[in-house]
C-alpha cells in the first residue's frame, strides 16, 4: 500500500489534469467557424446611430458562476479592471442562471429557482420593446446558437475541445435571456435577432454592430463547464484583442463584463463587474466604484442613457436599479446610498413567489404604469397587456406543485444535436483526454484517467 505522503506528491498531477485546456473555437475572433454555430448568410444593416446622452453603444458579455474574490485573483481579470471600472458592490439577483439572464433583459424574474424551459407570454415586455420605441437597433449573439432565432433547448455539437469525445453541448437556451420572451421568440424579425458568433464576426467586419448587443460565450468558453483559467485564456483569444478594434469598441462605446451569479450560494451574490470601452472617461480608467448596483443597473443605466420608457419593474426600483455612477453623475440621477446591512440578500432562491415558481404560484402582473424610471419615460404597455392586474389585485401564492400542476409559462424542453457527420474519425488525438460531464451542482467535472486514479486513492484513504 502506497504511504499517504507519496499519494500527497501525487495529488497536484492529477488535480492538474483535471482541467479543460482552452482550445481556441476558430482563427480570431473575427474568423468563421462550425465551431461557432450557425454559418453567416447576411450581416445586419448599418445601424443609424441614435445618440446618447453618454454612449452610442452598449455592449454587455455574460460569463458564469464564479465568486468575486476568484476572478479578482485572475491576472487577465485584474488586467481588464485596470482598462476600466471594477465595481466592487455589483451583484446577481437570485440564483441559479436563467432567473438572472430574464433579469437582466425583462426587469423581474418572477419567483423563478430553475433553468427550465419556460415562455414567458407576449405582454409581458423586455429592453427590446423599450430600445425599439426609438428605433435603437439591438441583437444578441449566441456562441454555438446552430440557426438564428433558434427555438430548442441546447444544442449540441462536435467536440473541438476533444475530437474523439462525443457531440458536446455548447449552447443552452437558459443563457439566451431574449429567446424566453414570447414578444422577442414569437416575433419573426426580433427572433432573428437571436444570430450567432459567425454572425458576430460578420457584422463587426462590416461595421454593423448594433447599438445595443447582448453576448454569451460558449459552456466552456464562459467557465459554466470549466474554469476561471479556461475563460481568462478566452478573453485574451477573444476579448481582449477586440478593444482595440474600433468596430466594436469605439469611443462612444460602454461595455459591461459581468458574471450571471457567484458560484458559492452561502455567501451573498457578489459577482465581479467591470465597466469599460471608450465612453469610460480616461479619468476613471483603472478605478474601483463602490456603489451598489444589480443586473437591473444595465436596465437603468440604458434608460438613463437614451432617455427611455421603463419596465415599471426591477428597473425602476430605486434601491436595486442604481445608474452606473459616471452616467448617474452626467444625466442628473440620483442614485440611492445601499450599503452594508442595508444591501439586500439575493443569494436567496425559491422563496420568491411570482408567475413562474410553482410553489408559490401568484399570474403575471402588469407593470406599475406609476414608476418612474432613471430615463424618465413612460412605463412600456405591451399589446394585451391588462393593466388591471396590478401587484395589490393579486391573489395569495398557491402551490401547483401540491396539486400536480405546472406554472401556464412551463414548456417543454426539446433539443436537437447537430449530426456527428464528418466528425474526425481515428484522428489519435487523444492527448487531451477529457470529456466533460454535468455534475450535480452545474459545473462539470473532467473526466480523466486521473479522475479514475483519485477514486482508487480514495480507497486506499
Ligand atoms: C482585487 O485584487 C487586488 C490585487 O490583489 C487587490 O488589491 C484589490 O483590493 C482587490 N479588490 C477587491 C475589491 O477586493
Ligand atoms: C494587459 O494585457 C495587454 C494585452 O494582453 C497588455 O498589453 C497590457 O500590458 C496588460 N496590462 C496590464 C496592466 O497588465
Ligand atoms: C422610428 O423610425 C420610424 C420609421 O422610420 C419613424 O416613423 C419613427 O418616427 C422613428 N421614431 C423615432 C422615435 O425616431
Ligand atoms: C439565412 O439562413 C437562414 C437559415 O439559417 C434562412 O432562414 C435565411 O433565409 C437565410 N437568409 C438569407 C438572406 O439567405
Ligand atoms: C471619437 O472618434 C471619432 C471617430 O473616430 C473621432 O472623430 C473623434 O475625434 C473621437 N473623439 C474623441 C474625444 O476622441
Ligand atoms: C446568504 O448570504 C448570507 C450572507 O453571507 C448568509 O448569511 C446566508 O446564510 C446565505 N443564505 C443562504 C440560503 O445560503
Ligand atoms: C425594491 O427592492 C427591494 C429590495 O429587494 C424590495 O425590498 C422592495 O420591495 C422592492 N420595491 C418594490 C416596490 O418592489
Ligand atoms: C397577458 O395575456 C394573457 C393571455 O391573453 C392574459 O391571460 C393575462 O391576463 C395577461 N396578463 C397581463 C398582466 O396583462
Ligand atoms: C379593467 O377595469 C375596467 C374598470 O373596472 C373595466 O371597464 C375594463 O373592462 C377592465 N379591462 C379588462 C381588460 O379587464
Ligand atoms: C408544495 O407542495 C409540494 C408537494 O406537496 C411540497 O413538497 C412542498 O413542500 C410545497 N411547498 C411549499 C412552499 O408549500
Ligand atoms: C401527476 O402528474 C404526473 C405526470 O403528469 C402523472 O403521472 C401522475 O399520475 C399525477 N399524479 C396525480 C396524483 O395526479
Ligand atoms: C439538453 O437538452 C436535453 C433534452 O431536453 C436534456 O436532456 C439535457 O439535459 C440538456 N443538456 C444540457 C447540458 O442542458
Amino acid at each position: 500500500m502506497w504511504s499517504l505522503s507519496a499519494l500527497l506528491l501525487f495529488l497536484p498531477i492529477v488535480y492538474a489534469a483535471q482541467a479543460p485546456t482552452f482550445v481556441p473555437p476558430s482563427g480570431g475572433p473575427l474568423i468563421p467557424s462550425a465551431n461557432l454555430g450557425s454559418k453567416s448568410n447576411t450581416t445586419l444593416p448599418k445601424p443609424t446611430v441614435v445618440p446618447g446622452k453618454q454612449f452610442d453603444r452598449f455592449i454587455q458579455i455574460w460569463i458564469e458562476n464564479t465568486d468575486f474574490n476568484t476572478a479578482n485573483s485572475s491576472a487577465t481579470f485584474r488586467n481588464i479592471s485596470s482598462q476600466g471600472i471594477l465595481l466592487t458592490s455589483s451583484y446577481a439577483v437570485t440564483h441559479p442562471s436563467e432567473p438572472n439572464y430574464i433579469a437582466a433583459v425583462g426587469g423581474d424574474f418572477w419567483g423563478m429557482h430553475d433553468d427550465a424551459a419556460y415562455h414567458i407570454p407576449s405582454n409581458i415586455s423586455t429592453i427590446v420593446d423599450l430600445l425599439e420605441e426609438k428605433n435603437i437597433s439591438w441583437a444578441s449573439y449566441q456562441e454555438g446558437l446552430p440557426s438564428d432565432g433558434y427555438a430548442g433547448f441546447n444544442f449540441s455539437a462536435p467536440n473541438y475541445l476533444n475530437s474523439s469525445a462525443p457531440n458536446y453541448v455548447y449552447y443552452v437556451r437558459k443563457h439566451n435571456p431574449l429567446t424566453i420572451f414570447d414578444s422577442v421568440a414569437k416575433v419573426p424579425e426580433r427572433a432573428a435577432l437571436q444570430r450567432s458568433f459567425n454572425d458576430f464576426a460578420a457584422d463587426v467586419n462590416a461595421s454593423a454592430l448594433p447599438q445595443w448587443v447582448f453576448v454569451t460565450p460558449n459552456m466552456v468558453n464562459d467557465a459554466h463547464d470549466t474554469t476561471i483559467d479556461f475563460t481568462s485564456q478566452w478573453l485574451e483569444f477573444w476579448f481582449m484583442p477586440l478593444l482595440s478594434d474600433e468596430r466594436f469598441n469605439d469611443n462612444r462605446t460602454l461595455i459591461l463584463l459581468t458574471f450571471d451569479e457567484t458560484e458559492t450560494y452561502t455567501v451573498n451574490n457578489r459577482i465581479f463587474s467591470v465597466l469599460l470601452g471608450g465612453a469610460v472617461p480616461e479619468t476613471l480608467r483603472g478605478t474601483e466604484d463602490s456603489t451598489y448596483y444589480t443586473h437591473y443597473s444595465s436596465l437603468s443605466s440604458v434608460q438613463a442613457n437614451w432617455g427611455l420608457g421603463s419596465l415599471g419593474r426591477g428597473d425602476t426600483n430605486k434601491t436595486m436599479a442604481n445608474v452606473y455612477d459616471f452616467i448617474a453623475s452626467q444625466v442628473g440621477y440620483e442614485n440611492a446610498n445601499v450599503a452594508g446591512d442595508a444591501i439586500p440578500l439575493t443569494n436567496l432562491t425559491g422563496i420568491f413567489p411570482g408567475a413562474l415558481n410553482p410553489v408559490a404560484y401568484i399570474p403575471f402582473a402588469a407593470p406599475d404604469l406609476n414608476a418612474v424610471g432613471a430615463g424618465g419615460g413612460a412605463v412600456f404597455k405591451g399589446a394585451g397587456l391588462n393593466t388591471n392586474i396590478t401587484v395589490d389585485s393579486l391573489p395569495k401564492p398557491v402551490n401547483l406543485t401540491a396539486t400536480n400542476q405546472t406554472v401556464p409559462a412551463a414548456g417543454t424542453a426539446a433539443a436537437t444535436s447537430s449530426s456527428p457527420a464528418g466528425s474526425p474519425s481515428g484522428s489519435g488525438s487523444k492527448s487531451a483526454g477529457i470529456s466533460l460531464v454535468e455534475s450535480a451542482l452545474g459545473k462539470a467535472v473532467a473526466v480523466s484517467v486521473a479522475v479514475a486514479i483519485l477514486g482508487a486513492t480514495a480507497v486506499l484513504f
